[in-house]
């Protein structure tokens, strides 16, 4: 294990999904964890991740106690590289020069990072403060124009500091810095694979259900399927996995679960035709905190008769696990305790409360998005299962601004279908992190189509590029392909007669539209 000490704002990360990207595996931990609970986990080596503070803030993180007595191999990054040059005795100073975006270092001496690589790189910079002068027994191995430390290293006791950000793609050699840190400076083997980390759930899934039964809510998302399918790979028979079809999905989603998924994992599948239901439940509603409310709350409603459904009256086997699909990033975060503001209440449909008094099994929650999509090719799931863009819980009744009817989702799922045909044909799927497409039910514009006169509605596309879905930019397609998108939906799909872009990025929009 790689322990990546978090010092906030999300960089770490960042770098532990490259220090994974290097087949060694991480985690995060807090800066307020001690060195004892550190060397606990038996690290192989720790990096210390960059953070919004100044090390002469009141109140700034600081590294644990005694975590350079550890003997472990450690990488200061950005504010990580203060932190280890004070604690060593070097001098951080503040600068009224700050130095932010792309920059280039000189190499001054290539020690073991440095070695081979050119002598001028261009890095990412994001800081105010820098270290002036090194801790004694450190060289110094990088440095720019208003940095004398951008790198140092004190290779007799494994120390490693760079002032720039290795982990962003801007940092031209960053990922070599990180690979060279970890194979050469600690030792690390790159054994962190697909196919190690597939043999290892599935026999933690064993091991944690024994002969017991177990149920998984699918959502039609990539992360219900992928736990699905890897408890099936572990326990077979003994799982069954609910598909409640809400009739908020895309158009062929819900085929996509009861055949795809089905035919390529061999799962038990219960499926409950709920459509009626959440569209009752709906009827009228257009405020989007309210629509997610009920929407959630149906949800859990219709799970919870469906498990009673599969558990059946012979209480002589009572299913015992809930499967869930939760993420590394969801746990990192809920465990962060930042207060991050609620924006918008996440009832993450497909996943489910806890108070459903079922053991957890979830065999995703070390792992980051692109490692379940990973895993999920390696258990054979079809491609389009495993690269299915994120699509919120509670579908496309929040892509309705307006209540929620059947006409308007069957003319927002042919607006879709089209929108998402077309980004495929274009080739630019794997380019774009999510592509919602809105309906703005309540706005209607006049528009002439057929020499007639229109009274339609707009559609929004909002085609966004995103790491992690916190922060998002609007994706630039290419102007054919928004015209073959816009002349196709008002063409083919006969309530619309405006089709309009989104160029907001996120914040200040949100990806989605409520
Ligand atoms: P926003 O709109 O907040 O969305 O920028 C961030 C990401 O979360 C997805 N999203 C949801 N996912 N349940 C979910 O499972 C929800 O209620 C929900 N609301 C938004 C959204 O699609 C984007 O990927």
């Amino acid at each position: 294990t790689v322990l990546v000490v978090d010092f906030g704002a999300q960089y770490a990360q960042l770098i532990a999904r490259r220090v994974r990207e290097c087949h060694v595996y991480s985690e995060i931990v807090p800066s307020t964890m001690t060195a004892a609970e550190m060397l606990a986990k038996r690290p192989k080596a720790i990096i210390l991740s960059g953070g919004p503070s100044s090390v002469y803030e009141e109140g700034a993180p600081n590294a644990p106690d005694g975590l350079f007595d550890l003997g472990v191999p450690t990488f200061g990054i950005c504010y990580g590289h203060q932190v280890m040059a004070q604690a060593l005795g070097g001098t951080v100073e503040n600068s009224n020069v700050a130095e932010f975006g792309g920059a280039t270092v000189a190499v001054t001496s290539p020690g073991m990072l440095f070695a081979g690589l050119p002598h001028e790189q261009a890095v990412w910079m994001s800081h105010r403060d820098f270290v002036s002068q090194a801790p004694s027994g450190f060289e110094v191995t990088a440095s720019t124009d208003v940095t004398p430390v951008a790198g140092m290293e004190d290779r007799e006791r494994g120390f490693f500091g760079v002032q720039f950000h290795p982990e962003v793609m801007h940092t031209e050699h960053g990922m070599e810095l990180l690979r060279r840190f970890l194979y050469e400076g600690a030792g690390c083997r790159p054994n962190w694979t697909m196919v190690n980390i597939a043999d290892e759930s599935i026999e933690a899934v064993r091991r944690q259900v024994g002969t017991k039964r177990a149920i998984c809510g699918l959502s039609g998302g990539v992360d219900s399927a992928v736990a699905a399918a890897l408890v099936q790979r572990a326990i077979g028979d003994q799982l069954t996995c609910v598909f409640v079809d809400h009739g908020l999905l895309r158009k062929g989603e819900a085929e996509q679960v009861e055949k795809d998924f089905v035919a390529a994992t061999g799962v038990n599948l219960h499926v409950v035709d709920a459509q009626e239901r959440f569209l009752a439940a709906l009827d009228g509603v257009a405020d989007p905190e309210q629509k997610r409310k009920i929407i959630g709350r149906e949800f859990i409603r219709v799970f919870e008769e469906a498990a009673r459904q599969v558990v059946g009256e012979d209480a002589a086997e009572p299913v015992e696990f809930l499967v869930q699909g939760t993420l590394y990033p969801d746990v990192v975060e809920s465990g962060g305790g930042t207060g991050a503001a609620n924006i918008k209440s996440h009832h993450n449909v497909g996943g489910l409360p806890d108070d459903l008094q079922f053991q957890l099994v979830e065999p995703l929650r070390t792992l980051f998005k692109d490692e379940v999509r990973a895993l999920g090719e390696q258990l054979g799931l079809p491609s389009e299962i495993v690269w299915r863009q994120p699509f919120p819980g509670p579908g496309l009744g929040i892509r309705i601004v307006g209540a929620v009817t059947k006409e308007r989702l069957d003319i927002l799922r042919d607006a879709d279908f089209i929108a998402r045909t077309e980004l495929s044909n274009a080739g630019l799927d794997r380019d774009i992190w999510q592509f919602p497409v809105v309906l703005l039910a309540d706005v209607r514009s006049v528009g002439v189509q057929g020499d007639s006169r229109t009274y339609g509605h707009p559609i929004v596309l909002r085609p966004v590029t995103s790491e992690d879905a916190m922060t998002a930019d609007w994706a630039k397609l290419p102007y054919e392909l928004l015209q073959r998108i816009s002349t196709r939906i008002t063409n083919e799909v006969r309530e619309i007669n405006r089709v309009t872009v989104d160029i907001t990025s996120k914040p200040p929009g949100t990806i989605e539209w409520e």
